[in-house]
């Protein structure tokens, strides 16, 4: 049986992340890794901060710390609020590490052995006030394009547009805003993906044929366009050191790599780094150098396609190694905030940290993969989001938990009352949930999450439905042995529900098991027929009522929220 890998794109490391860029990544990420290992599957999850390059640099100025300091503040607040979304990694490492450092070294060295890497000189802006050069985002001016006046030296955060900061009009620099610039001659290494061209896109036609359309179409897009060579270093302080012992004269002027290079790089050293920790962790080679049995599945949002499914990939054939590439990428749409952008610059949206802040892990983790936006963008609204967290967590789900269990424990006291044997209505309701649960299944292998969502709601549907049919409130009433039958039946049900809701709302779904005594609750999924059976929870196994699981969202709730993230106002 294949062995599962799985990473989500590695958050940069300036800054708590908003709920966009969660959804794309990591928490779809952490539901499938979650339902792997729940159905047996020997599963890593591998992630970390992306530390080096620009927004690094540029954030330790604003913040007014020395880099490295910066970096290992920042991890540990990221780290903190990945923790507090029931995020499960197997390792979140940062791409600073020496266990990126030397593969990445060890990649560039191999690529130049290869021929594929060309020390070349290039025009690049040096700005006399700073006494630097200015690479990508240290440098912002108005986009030749479409004018807007805050583009970067990289990209046109506007009309999204590559730009080369020799692009921009009005050129100044980020640090200190001096136009006092001029275009220098210096060394830089360049990979040579227009020799890798054919060998890239043949790999693309043999191995991204499953891949979902956005994955594909971007990758066919950036191909078809023509994989040009790309300058794999830049003049900055922070960064991979480019190897002395390959390129002497470039390390003494003290070059590094550039972020795109060694960030892919650090799924490899991120695992290095997890199985440094623990000798009882699989050599980190044997996930990543011909590993043939390991099936490696990537999360991200559609802006990171083209470096996982075409300049990763090309850096990886470079090596002439055989190093573990992608099998399967998952690629997210954006989502917005009213129909406009989440935006860490312009602080607009919900942000993570405090996301937590107003409401546990779970509603957000539900709404996020229920509304992911995976055929298309999705708006959040608040509207949107305390419809769902009411309707499917707090009425279709919580309701059922809390009322069967305080009803039972009113009328037949702490422990699962036995009853009358099961009849035709619960061999009917045990065929119903084998089916729904055979559908979710069928999801998550797709890695289809919205469904997946839709088919667990359906099965927390069901139980509703039995129970408003069996009626138990009525049932005590003429016969109490068919109203314990009912309710032992539905206490199954929770337990059901509590084990396969795991993946989607851990936090919750553990207070529904720990609602059940059992002496040996070594469950760790739900079997065809334990589904139809509904029993795994014998009579006579004593429960408790756990708190209210899912507080409804309220008027007053929903105005306090708007008021604080600013709901619907601004370019909406
Ligand atoms: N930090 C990048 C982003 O947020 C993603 C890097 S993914 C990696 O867009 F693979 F390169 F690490
Ligand atoms: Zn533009």
């Amino acid at each position: 049986m294949a062995r599962h890998l799985i990473t989500s794109a590695l958050p940069y490391i300036n800054g708590i992340k908003h709920l966009g860029n969660m959804v794309g990544s990591m928490l779809p990420a952490d539901v499938y890794a979650r339902y792997l290992r729940q159905t047996g599957r020997e599963t890593l999850y591998i992630c970390a901060t992306d530390e080096h390059g620009t927004p690094a640099e540029l954030g330790a100025k604003e913040a007014g710390l020395p880099v490295a300091e910066f970096c290992a503040q920042q991890h540990d607040a990221q780290k903190a609020v990945y923790d507090g979304f029931g995020l499960a990694f197997d390792h979140f490492g940062r791409s600073s590490s020496p266990e990126n450092i030397e593969i990445t070294q060890h990649f560039a060295r191999k690529l130049n052995e290869n021929g594929f890497i060309e020390e070349r000189a290039i025009r690049q802006v040096f700005s006399i006030t700073d006494d630097r050069f200015l690479p990508d985002r240290y440098i912002v001016g108005t986009c030749p394009h479409c004018g807007y006046d805050k583009a970067r030296g990289d990209q046109c955060e506007n009309c999204t547009r590559v730009l080369d900061p020799t692009d921009l009009i009005d050129a100044r620099s980020a640090i200190s805003g001096s136009s006092d610039l001029e275009v220098r001659e210096t060394k830089h290494l360049f990979l040579l993906q227009s020799k890798l061209a054919h060998e890239v896109e043949a790999w693309v036609d043999e191995h991204g044929t499953d891949w979902p359309v956005l994955s594909s179409s971007i990758a066919r897009k950036w191909l078809t366009e023509g994989l040009h060579d790309r300058a794999i270093t830049r003049d900055l302080d922070w960064g991979v050191p480019v190897p002395a012992d390959t390129w002497p004269e470039l390390a003494a002027e003290g070059k590094v790599f550039y972020v795109w290079f060694d960030a892919p790089v650090e799924y490899l050293g991120a695992t290095k780094e997890w199985a440094d920790q623990d000798p009882d962790h699989r050599d980190w080679k044997s996930w990543w150098y011909e590993a043939t049995d390991v099936r490696y599945t990537q999360f991200m949002g559609k802006d990171n396609v083209p470096f996982h499914t075409v300049m990763f990939p090309a850096t990886e054939l470079g090596t002439r190694e055989p190093w573990k590439k992608v099998d399967y990428v998952k690629a997210f749409n954006w989502l917005n905030y009213y129909g406009g952008k989440f935006s860490t610059s312009q602080k607009r949206g919900v942000f993570t940290g405090d996301a937590l802040e107003i409401l546990p892990a779970d509603y957000w983790r539900y709404f996020m993969m229920a509304n992911a936006p995976e055929s298309d963008d999705t708006s959040f609204t608040w509207e949107l989001f305390s419809a769902t967290v009411n309707k499917d967590l707090a009425d279709v789900l919580g309701n059922f938990v809390n009322r069967v269990l305080s009803f039972s424990r009113k009328r037949f006291g702490d422990d699962v009352p036995a009853g009358s044997e099961a009849g035709e209505a619960e061999a009917a309701l045990g065929r119903e949930i084998a089916e729904l649960l055979a559908e979710y299944e069928c999801q998550m292998e797709a890695l289809q999450f919205r469904k997946a969502a839709q088919a667990l709601r359906a099965l927390w549907s069901a139980g509703n439905a039995y129970l408003e049919t069996k009626a138990p409130w009525l049932e005590i009433k003429s016969d109490p042995d068919a109203a314990a039958l009912t309710l032992r039946t539905a206490m199954n049900l929770i337990h059901l529900y509590a084990v396969v809701s795991e993946p989607f709302i851990p936090a919750s779904a553990a207070a529904m098991r720990g609602a059940f005594e059992l002496a040996d609750d070594n469950a760790t999924w739900v079997t065809s027929d334990e589904a139809k059976s509904l029993s795994f929870v014998p009579a006579g196994t004593p429960f408790t009522v756990p708190p209210v699981l899912f507080a409804k969202i309220t008027e007053e709730d929903l105005e306090s929220f708007r008021e604080r993230f600013g709901a619907g106002d601004g370019d909406a």
